[in-house]
């Protein structure tokens, strides 16, 4: 049964938005060498899937939404053959008016996208009155922002292996994320059982939240392909048809509105967010969902009033991508705030120190913070170890002076809640296999994609066994050997891994500790301790390997299968009010960018970058500065450099060539503190880092830049023209007022 190494698929061809009048496949099918044509026609179960609302195409039956909209799927022998075929296939279209921004797709004339209203998610915030609040307001200002779409730029594109199993099933091993939300999908697209599928993780190269649906996508149809040849097939995608297909970060156009006291005090905020959803839901509800509990950044304000929407529009689809929702609001509200300072002639440090979350403070939704509220803490180190105050008061004074390249330091601070929140069960489960060696298999539910949950999960339960780390293997993710243990994403797996691998360990030492109290002689199990791959007697100091342990428990036929589940504490919404304690924790940064900014060319040098990051407990440190490293790196190409562009639908830019991103010459270094403040619920009180770590890069250099310019940025990124020309919002910016009132 030789494998398929060639697949090709038919994308909408230059026409993002048509009715799909005709498919004649009949000339292709004739070919030799073809193992395999399909079009939506041949889709057993369901032809669209989707996390929220699934009207996602797997192939496309009768409207094209976007450019990356397959039409039709061919298998075969070469490479050649696959690709001479896409000339036999004939598709007659009616286009449609292509809707490029959601300022279009709102219009009350615009055709529908999909059915309906073009708009398909609203959340809101309601808290006190903001007419009140502003009423109190000493100082108004109003705002547009606006955000590009950004790609993933994963290093490996998305790839996967489907094969007939030996039951009627199908087993899928590839480049995917969520692996259980795959899996409903191809089950619910083939007509199978969630049994009859399974989903094997293969290594990853890199996902940062994009090889979720584009992977789905991606392994339905390879399944489909399995289904119809009998045949193993392998779906690659190259880097231009990954670019054309995949989802990216949404673009937010932001209207802010934010009244302070003259010392500060944020009296209203009035908020509106409207995202580019692209062609089809996706997760954007969630990702609004995540920036509606967000916008106002850490700041204590009694009335808020925040609106975030999403839109379909003819672009790519828009989703997860790390941050989920917060980097675009935290843009905004940090130079926002940044220039409140400077309005109010204080430091952007000072104003933050007078006006972030406190312990027991109160948030945008109503939450009361409960646990330790460490802003203060991280803005303190931040802003200690880079200098801040001493360099931005001098960058300030000498912006004035002649010199071309002139240098600035900025600030920026997040609050950030943990796991998925509100927004969905939160539960996952580990099991840890102790075997007759000692050595152990620790398999989660959830995936290590290079972000470290290998290394922190397998610490965990090491930790819980006083074994060494090397004797720890880690599996990857297969659906039909671990529970559905929910997505990986919202930097929830140390966190929901690390609680559940330290529930199955801990069950393991259980059953293992009568043996060894038995082994030593010790008189009570309680008094046993585990320490460098021993079990020792507390009170007699005598001890037994480990490994001998192990071997005894399988002799005497006790069990060291350690299965743990972790479900997270109770969370609330109310979606018409938007009041509700959202997370069941939160986890605090601040972030300090020093820059050069050539005042005749525009260009932006990050000259050195500071990040301080509350993390509860560092499961393993270096890890923990990876992640920071690879946030700012990040952060620093989503301020200054990438942006995905868009022509009437069609990407002005499919390969790394022309999307610019950061490279290794870009990145300054970056000095990181990580602050500890052990969480009650965490594992041995671990938080997150993965997405905290990217959300205020961004706004820490373009507050740097205005520190040294004088000049604000509003647009995403800060590239030549925006630095040396200014913002090109229409009527935005500074547009409105930014008085003195009364
Ligand atoms: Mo992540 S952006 O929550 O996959």
């Amino acid at each position: 049964m030789p494998c398929i190494n060639y697949t090709a698929k038919c994308f909408a061809q230059n026409i993002p938005h048509a009715k799909i009048l005709s498919i004649d496949v009949s000339a292709v099918r004739r070919l030799p060498g073809v193992a395999a044509v399909l079009t939506a026609a041949d889709i057993p179960g369901s032809k669209t899937f989707g996390i929220v609302t699934k009207n996602q195409q797997v192939l496309v039956s009768d409207k094209a939404r976007y450019l990356g909209d397959g039409i039709v799927l061919i298998a075969a022998e070469t490479r050649e053959i696959a690709g001479r075929a896409l000339r036999h296939i004939s598709v007659s279209y009616r286009q449609l008016p292509v809707l490029s921004s959601p300022d279009e797709a709102m219009k009350p004339e615009a055709p529908s996208i999909h059915e309906g209203s073009n708009i398909f998610s609203h959340h809101k915030v309601r808290k006190g009155d903001v007419e009140s609040g502003f009423s109190q307001a000493d100082i108004l200002l109003e705002r547009r922002y606006q955000t590009q779409h950004i790609e993933h730029s994963y290093l490996e594109p998305e790839a996967v292996l489907a094969e007939p199993d030996e039951q009627g099933g199908v087993r899928i091993t590839g480049s995917v994320q969520n692996l259980f939300s795959t899996r409903r999908s191809v089950a619910e697209v083939l007509n199978l059982d969630l049994a009859q599928v399974q989903i094997k993780q293969a290594t990853l190269g890199g996902s940062f939240g994009g090889k979720d649906e584009a992977s789905t996508l991606l392994c339905c149809r390879a399944a489909l392909l399995t289904m119809a040849t009998g045949r193993p097939v392998k779906m690659v995608n190259s880097r231009e048809e990954s670019m054309l297909e995949s989802y990216k970060r949404h673009p937010y156009n932001m209207e802010y509105k934010l009244g302070a006291k003259r010392d500060g005090t944020p009296t209203a905020f009035e908020i509106r967010c409207i995202a580019d959803g692209g062609a089809y839901a996706s997760t954007s509800a969630f990702v609004t969902w995540r920036s509606v509990v967000q916008a106002t950044g850490p700041y204590r304000c009694k009335n808020v009033k925040t609106d975030t929407l999403a839109v379909y529009t003819n672009n790519n689809y828009t989703g997860a991508m790390r941050g989920f929702g917060s980097p675009q609001v935290c843009f905004a509200s940090e130079t926002l705030m940044d220039e409140l300072a400077e309005k109010l002639q204080m430091d952007p440090l000072t104003l933050r120190l007078k006006v972030v979350f406190r312990d027991g403070d109160v948030t945008a939704t109503g939450q009361k913070l409960r646990h330790k509220v460490s802003l203060i803490e991280v803005l303190n180190e931040v802003a200690g170890i880079s200098d801040f105050a001493r360099k931005w008061g001098q960058n300030r004074n000498e912006r004035r002076k002649a010199y071309p390249v002139k240098k600035g330091i900025g600030l920026a601070c997040s609050y950030r809640g943990v796991s998925l929140g509100a927004e969905g069960a939160d539960a996952a489960g580990v099991i840890v296999s102790v075997q007759t060696d000692g050595s152990l298999i620790v398999s989660s539910g959830l995936t290590d994609m290079g972000q470290g949950a290998q290394t922190a999960i397998a610490q965990i339960a090491a930790e819980v066994l006083g074994i060494s780390l090397a004797r720890v293997r880690f599996l990857n993710t297969n659906t039909s050997r671990v529970p559905d243990s929910g997505p990986t994403v919202a930097s929830r797996t140390t966190i929901m891994g690390g609680s559940a691998a330290k529930s199955a360990a801990e069950k393991v030492l259980t059953a293992m500790k009568p043996v060894a109290a038995h082994l030593i002689d010790a008189d009570n199990p309680e008094n046993i301790v585990v320490q460098k791959n021993h079990f020792i007697d507390a009170e007699t100091g005598r001890k037994v390997t480990f490994s001998r342990v192990a071997d005894a428990c399988f002799q005497r036929g006790v069990s060291l299968f350690g299965f743990g589940w972790f479900k997270s504490p109770k969370t609330t919404w109310d979606e018409e009010t938007g009041r509700g304690d959202a997370y069941f924790t939160f986890v605090y940064g601040a972030n300090v960018a020093e820059v050069e900014v050539d005042t005749e060319t525009g260009k932006v040098k990050v000259s050195k970058f500071y990040a301080a990051h509350e993390v509860g407990r560092a499961i393993n440190r270096a890890m923990v500065e990876g992640q920071i490293y690879g946030g700012v790196a990040m952060g620093l190409g989503y301020g200054l450099l990438e942006e995905f562009n868009f022509n009437q639908g069609s990407p002005t830019a499919l390969n790394f060539d022309e999307y610019l991103l950061a490279t290794a010459l870009d990145v300054p270094q970056v000095e990181c503190r990580i602050v500890e403040n052990p969480d009650p619920v965490g594992p041995f009180g671990a938080k997150s880092i993965g997405e905290p770590a990217n959300e205020i890069a961004a706004p820490a250099i373009i507050n740097a830049i205005a520190n040294a310019t004088g000049k604000r940025i509003y647009q995403l990124p800060a590239n030549l023209e925006q630095v040396l020309l200014g913002h090109k919002l229409a009527g935005s910016g500074a547009r409105g007022s930014e008085n003195f009132l009364g």
